[in-house]
Parts: structure tokens; sequence; C-alpha cells
């Protein structure tokens, strides 16, 4: 039986990417097949493409890190698991109509949650969870400051810190990205070409925030670091555009700063299995609140994928781009 999915033979563009036609591999012990029906494009699809991400995969590979999937065969000598949803969160693999995973790999979701919302909302709002409450540990009425604020993972830290009760102040890279900002709730938004660390001490009343999240390496092109207060924390979550820079030691060390790396995926391998279920189950119970929901999508079918990754790599995309397979429903 044939499936398709994208193969990426060579790194560079996503452009390159080919579309093909696979056969049925036979599952080993301890495997599922799921059948995608939805997939959640991220910048980081992008990285791993270009061969710019810290995870490097073997070429050829099936890139896409999102989806959300059902499962139609198993050889874990448990039939339960058939016709049961999945999420996938993964390094490569779900640019497919079909995937294998180990059982290990399956994040099993209740039938009403939408296969939007399914394909796209999880790593986001990890990685929000991880990085405010795990990491940062953010307290009421701290002041939070965002860059990169209105890409996937900006968005779940916003609205993750609004209902945390934070004070929020975000950086944005144009107007129209501004205004979108605006409408989730947040009055503080700075667009990046103005003189940021003027406006954010006028935010804050010459004080400083308590704390940086700099999801895009915003740093490399303004040292946000002057605008943290005394003992603040500093989070590096990603680069987009390879924003990679050095930190002056005397800033760590005059202010007393903290600085940390957020690694979502692997904060959360590394934890115990108890820990691992409490923080997927607060990141699920924060979905049901809405907190997560994903708003603002535009669902495109499979044979556009590549269009997709090329708006997100081109800063145009606004809202999350999910690709929809044949096999799509909305439930
Ligand atoms: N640490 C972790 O565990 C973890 C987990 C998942 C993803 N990430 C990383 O987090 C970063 C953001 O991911 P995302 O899913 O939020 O991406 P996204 O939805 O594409 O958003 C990224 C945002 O960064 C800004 N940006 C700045 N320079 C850019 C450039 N050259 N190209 C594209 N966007 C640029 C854009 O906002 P403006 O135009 O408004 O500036 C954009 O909205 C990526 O580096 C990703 O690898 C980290």
């Amino acid at each position: 039986m044939l499936y398709n999915n994208y193969k990426c033979k060579k790194l560079g563009n996503v452009e390159d990417l080919i579309l093909k036609s696979s056969l049925r591999k036979k599952l080993k012990k301890n495997q599922v097949r799921v059948k995608v029906l939805a997939i959640g494009l991220n910048y980081v699809d992008t990285l791993m493409i270009k061969g710019t991400y810290q995870y490097k995969n073997k070429i050829p590979f099936i890139p896409g890190t999102e989806a959300c999937g059902v499962v139609v065969e198993q050889n874990c000598n448990n039939k339960k698991l058939l016709n049961k949803k999945t999420i996938i969160i993964s390094k490569n693999r779900c640019f497919s109509e079909e995937i294998i995973l180990e059982y290990e790999e399956l994040i099993l979701i209740k039938k009403n949650i939408s296969n939007i919302q399914g394909s796209s909302f999880f790593m986001s709002s990890l990685t929000a969870y991880i990085a405010l409450k795990e990491i940062a540990k953010v307290k009421k009425k701290d002041v939070l400051l965002i860059t990169g604020a209105s890409g996937a993972i900006g968005k779940a830290c916003i609205n993750l810190a609004l209902h945390l009760g934070l004070d929020v102040i975000c950086i944005v890279g144009n107007n129209k990205k501004l205004e979108v900002i605006k409408k989730m709730g947040i009055k503080k938004v700075l667009n990046i070409k103005g003189d940021i660390k003027k406006k954010i001490m006028e935010f804050t009343n010459q004080k400083g925030v308590n704390i940086a999240l700099d999801i895009n390496g915003f740093l490399k092109c303004q040292n946000i670091l002057s605008c943290i207060k005394w003992r603040g924390k500093y989070l590096i979550v990603g680069f987009t555009d390879n924003n990679i820079t050095s930190i002056k030691t005397n800033y760590i060390l005059i202010k007393g700063l903290q600085i940390f790396g957020v690694r979502a995926g692997e904060y959360l391998r590394n934890s115990t299995l108890n820990k691992r279920k409490i923080i997927i189950k607060k990141v699920f119970q924060l979905f049901d609140l809405g907190v997560f929901n994903i708003k603002e999508y535009k669902i495109i079918t499979f044979n556009k994928l590549i269009q997709g990754l090329v708006s997100i790599r081109d800063r145009k995309s606004m809202g999350k781009i999910i690709v929809k397979t044949k096999y799509y429903t909305k439930y």
C-alpha cells in the first residue's frame, strides 16, 4: 500500500522538498501505524530543512515536527489503541499521510479535541508552560518581556502570561503584527524598529522587567539585558535568522542576572515519568480552559505544504498554518 510524503534529500531550501509515494512498512514490536489527519507547520521545520537547527536529521528524511492522527494498526498487543486519536510531536516524519510511531511516542487525546487544535496547539503550549512555569517560575504581577511575540510560541506565552496575571510587554516585527497582539489584550507592544530600551523603561517606570523571554534572538539586535531588573531572568527560547550572539558577563554579574536555555522537549524527556505526566496534564487543563486554543489559523491542502513553509520562512504568515491530508475530518 502506498502513501504520500515529503522528502528532504538535500539540506537548504524548503522549495527543494520532494513529494513522493512510499510503500508501507511492516510494524515492528511495540509500534503503531497512524493515519495523519492534520499537520501543524512550525518555524523549526524550516530550520531542520535548512540544517541549521541544533538537532540534525540524517538525509534523506521526512521533515515535520507536529501533527494529529488516528491509530489504524498496532503491534503492541493492545487492540484498545485502534481508532484512538493522538498528537504527534517528533523531530521528523510528520509531513506524511502516514507515520509509524513507537508506543511511547503516543500522546492520546480526547475525540472532542478538533484535529486542527490537535495538530497545532501542543508544541507551542508545552514550550510556553515549561518556559514560564517550570523554568522562569513566574509570579503574579511579574513584568514579562516577550520578543518574536507574534509567532506561535509568542502567542502561547502571551495567553499563559495573561492567564497567570503577569504584566506583559511584547516586541513585534511590524505594525500589522502590533495590532494583532493588541487585540489579544496586550497594551504595551513595541515595533522592533523603535528605541526598544527607552520604551521598555518608560513602560516600567524606569524599573525594568523581571523576565525577558527571547524567542527570536532579539538580543543580537538590541541589548535587552539592560532592561532587566536586578536578579531578573533572561530565557533563551529560539533563534530566527541565525540570531545567535554572545552575552557580556559583566551584565550578568552587575545585575545578578539568571540566564536559562529553554528546550521544552528535552526538559520533558529529562523529567521523571511522574513529572512528565504532571506537565502534560497541566498543559491539557490549560487547553480545556481555553488558554492554549489556537484562534488564528489558515488551513491548506497537502499539495500546498511547501507554500505554507515558504510563508513562515519569509515572515509573511500571521497565524498558524495547518495542512490537511486526504484523511482530514473536523473531529
Ligand atoms: N525552546 C524550545 O523548546 C522551542 C520549541 C519550539 C520552537 N522553538 C523556537 O522558537 C522560535 C520561534 O518559533 P515559532 O514557532 O514561534 O515561530 P513563528 O511562529 O514563525 O514565529 C517566530 C516569530 O519570530 C519573529 N522573527 C524574527 N525574525 C524572524 C525571521 N528572520 N524569520 C521569521 N520570523 C522572525 C517573527 O515575529 P516578528 O516578525 O513579529 O518579529 C515571528 O512571528 C524558533 O526559533 C523555534 O525553533 C523553541
